[in-house]
């Protein structure tokens, strides 16, 4: 049979974030089954690498896969094929999930807690869309090799086909049918070959498929200058790889936490979704049971949108989230002094 959420805790603060996803998961969606298995750096430690050929598989006969965080200082050494983030790289491009959604959301009640004037964020609604299995993070030639005359040098790659670049425009162009019909794309075309065939694809597909949405191109270094200015005036921004990897860090800090973000990498149609928060390990907390739920159990909230064919649930969900913040549910990250099992109850009391 086959499993609906596999979760994969992973490092840090993954596991403790991940077992409020159950706990949320059982009481809203008690006929889904749930199965876990390690994964990143506890991988490493317990099954001698951070992403086994049995939990791939396992991810690929899920509807939907929930993954915690992975890395930590104690796996800084490893050879980088055996670091916990070459996990999730090899998770990523496994399953095939080359479109990353990372909303930006300000809910009401958190407006104060951003970095920037109220004015700015409160309402913001603001969706990046980052291609996930491609560009520098994966490109070929890549290392570090010794120069004959002494020192050393380091090679990435950035590449992208016209293939990649339209099946992530389109994912795009699409969401932003469902919205405010708005995209902004964010390349380097005046640096780039990359750059250049990006806006030259997106151009094409939107005069050919897609003409009723508004169509913005943007430099990536602009880019990140508006979202920190005037980040309402964006709907959908569709960026590559490594610019989206920037610019989703920088978007979710005008929210308030970092630690209120979700993610959902999807591929094909029927393949199963890669829900993260977007988050990292945050070893410095870890262990503490402080650390804020609220990111992975929104990304639970994307994965009964996007996968497990739940929409209604995910609006459930979403509203308690929000009524929480609102009833002045904080953690630590929001100014406040509640424990991340505290803050799930918070959540849990309005479902
Ligand atoms: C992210 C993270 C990852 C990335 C790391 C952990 C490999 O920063 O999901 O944004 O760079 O993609
Ligand atoms: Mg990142």
């Amino acid at each position: 049979m086959m499993t609906d959420l596999l979760l994969l805790p992973g490092d840090g603060i993954g596991p403790e974030v991940t077992a409020q996803v159950r706990r949320v998961a059982t009481k809203i969606a008690p006929e889904l089954t749930i199965e876990e298995r390690p994964f990143g750096g506890a991988s490493f430690d317990q099954l001698g690498a951070p992403l086994t050929d049995e939990t791939l598989a396992a991810a690929k006969a899920a509807k939907a896969v929930l993954m915690g965080a992975v890395g930590g200082p104690k796996w800084k050494d490893a050879p980088r094929d055996k670091r916990p983030e070459a996990g999730l790289l090899g998770l990523r491009t496994g399953m095939g999930v080359f479109a990353n959604l990372r909303p930006a959301i300000c809910f009401g009640p958190l407006a104060n807690a951003s970095s920037l004037k109220r004015e700015l964020v409160e309402g913001l609604d603001f969706m990046i869309v980052r291609e996930l299995t491609g560009g520098v993070y994966f490109g070929q030639p890549r290392g570090i090799e010794a120069l004959p005359g002494g020192g050393r040098r380091g090679v990435d790659t950035q590449v992208y086909t016209t293939f990649e670049i339209e099946r992530i425009a389109r994912v795009a162009f699409e969401l932003a049918r469902g919205r405010r019909n708005k995209v902004a794309s964010a390349e380097k075309s005046n640096v780039m070959e990359t750059g250049l065939l990006w806006r030259q694809v997106v151009t094409d597909l939107h005069a050919r498929d897609y003409a009723d949405v508004e169509l913005e191109h943007i430099l990536a270094d602009n880019a990140a200058m508006q979202i920190v200015k005037n980040p309402k005036q964006f709907d959908v921004m569709v960026t590559d790889n490594l610019f989206g990897d920037i610019l989703s860090d920088a978007a979710a800090q005008l929210t308030g936490s970092l630690g209120m973000l979700p993610s959902a990498a999807l591929g094909a149609p029927g393949t199963p979704g890669l829900y993260e928060p977007i988050h990292g390990s945050a070893p410095d907390i870890a262990g503490k049971g402080i650390a804020n739920p609220l990111a992975a159990i929104l990304s639970f909230e994307m994965a009964l949108r996007w996968s497990l064919e739940r929409p209604d649930l995910a609006d459930t969900l979403f509203a308690a989230v929000n009524r929480a913040l609102e009833g002045g549910a904080r953690t630590p990250d929001l100014g406040g002094n509640m424990t991340t099992v505290e803050m799930a109850d918070a959540v849990l009391a309005q479902l």
